[in-house]
């Protein structure tokens, strides 16, 4: 938690933002619960991603539309390869305070406190830049409370229509992977026609035109989230009024901890990163502490173990959640535990060990009989250079080309398409598998 200097500036901010409307609304949250219990069960399926860190200085309507579009171009693959419906829910809106495994940072021989996130402090290596500033809140506020009105647009407002599935592939170029999009869409539409052609009726034009967008974020500054909490007016019960899911990172996911007592008191959908380190007694404890009632939608479990580790740590995990009865979605991280520094200097993630960490995750998946219900991935609709590999192949000399994260290394558009259609491979297995077995 930051140490902010002046306690009376912080409680003005904190009083201010309190009395601010809330970005999301309870409704909104328990349809989004039920959405993921679904997923829980193999009734859909929860493509989670965005930015690591959102940042103020790379804000702009552009920024927000190429992610939107990417992750519309991804839930299109994946519905189509499993054939459920495929919840989005954007690391966006909120995604602005960053957990650091060290408080400070040397260059040159020159200490300072750690970069905690647009939210709190500044990127730039300066001491002024790095005083935690509680004015940085608000800021954040109205950014989230912008980009959230813009993704309500673009979700309700045409841009989504599914009729519109060959404009998102505007941008490509005659890639591999863009080939296969436009196979998918080509044949999307010829159902669309043909559906209209048998007359099939207006009903379901709605469901078509417009989807569902949810926001999530890691509840990490407990300050700007207390603040910004209300009060369900149907329930009598908290929610988070910063976004419509809330996650416990790895570094601060202690069963007495300050962030899960927050997220026990508020009735949104919670996720917890399961790491290496998460051992199958805290894990009891955290299910029945975030989910006593048992709540199917509740609790996401987001495995990030690392590509080689999944099947050293995800098995005894299962095992718990089964011997508990608990109701869970497993959701995979490949994203986390895959981090490494280049040759070149660069903080990045080979797009090799972010594949295997999702073969290997769907593996275990399927050898436990269990459920594997989501994917999380920091990616971005711009093409950057932050993560090796892929179609496009991005060298380790390449990384300087356009390295833009204000913190860990994002999948590109390319990328995060590839990845999509891996993923839904692995889903139109399983689906054929059970289908086989069901006979
Ligand atoms: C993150 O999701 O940005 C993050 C820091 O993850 P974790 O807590 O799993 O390390
Ligand atoms: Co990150």
């Amino acid at each position: 938690m930051p140490d902010y200097l002046d306690a009376d500036e912080l409680a003005a901010v904190e009083a201010r933002l309190s009395k601010y409307p809330p970005l999301v609304f309870a409704g909104e949250v328990r349809k989004l619960k039920a959405a993921l219990g679904a997923a829980s069960r193999g009734d859909a399926f929860l493509l989670q991603g965005g930015d690591c860190a959102e940042s103020f200085s790379e804000f702009s309507a552009d920024t927000i539309r190429d992610t939107f579009k990417v992750m519309l171009q991804m839930a299109m693959v994946l519905t189509y390869g499993a054939k459920v419906p495929v919840v989005k829910v954007g690391r966006m809106a909120g995604q602005f305070a960053k957990p650091r495994s060290a408080p400070t940072e040397t260059k040159n021989g020159v200490e300072l406190p750690s970069y905690r996130g647009d939210i709190i402090n500044e990127l730039e290596f300066t001491p002024e830049a790095r005083i935690p500033n509680p004015a940085k809140m608000l800021q954040a506020y109205t950014q989230a409370a912008a980009s959230l009105n813009l993704v309500r647009a673009f979700s309700q407002g045409g841009y989504a229509d599914v009729h519109q599935v060959h404009a998102w592939t505007l941008g490509f170029t005659d890639r591999d992977e863009a080939e296969k999009y436009r196979e998918i869409a080509n044949r999307i539409s010829d159902t669309l026609d043909f559906m209209s052609a048998a007359g099939v009726n207006q009903d379901t034009a709605h469901t078509l035109q417009s989807v569902d967008f949810y926001t999530s974020h890691e509840a990490l500054l407990l300050e700007y989230e207390e603040a910004l909490c209300r009060t369900d007016s149907t329930t009598g019960l908290p929610v988070a009024g910063s976004g419509h899911m809330i996650w416990i990172g790895d570094r601060t996911r202690q069963p007495d901890g300050a962030h899960v007592e927050f997220a026990r008191g508020v009735q949104n959908p919670i996720g917890l990163k399961c790491g290496p380190t998460t051992t199958p007694e805290d894990l009891k404890v955290l299910m029945e502490k975030l989910n006593p009632t048992n709540e199917a939608g509740r609790l996401t479990l987001i495995a990030r173990f690392g590509a080689g580790q999944v099947g050293d740590h995800l098995p005894r995990l299962i095992k718990t959640v089964q011997a508990e009865g608990a109701n869970v979605l497993w959701s995979c991280d490949p994203m986390h535990g895959n981090t490494i520094k280049s040759s070149t200097g660069y903080k990045t993630r080979p797009f090799e060990s972010v594949l295997r960490e999702v073969r290997e995750f769907f593996g275990i998946h399927k050898a436990e009989g269990t459920i594997p219900g989501g994917v999380h991935f920091e990616m971005t609709g711009q093409d950057v250079t932050e993560c090796t590999g892929g179609v496009r192949a991005v060298t380790d000399e390449d990384l300087s080309d356009r390295y833009r994260t204000a913190c860990d290394p994002r999948l590109n558009a390319s990328q995060s398409l590839e990845l999509a259609f891996l993923v839904a491979e692995e889903l139109s297995t399983r689906r054929t598998e059970a289908a086989a077995r069901a006979v």
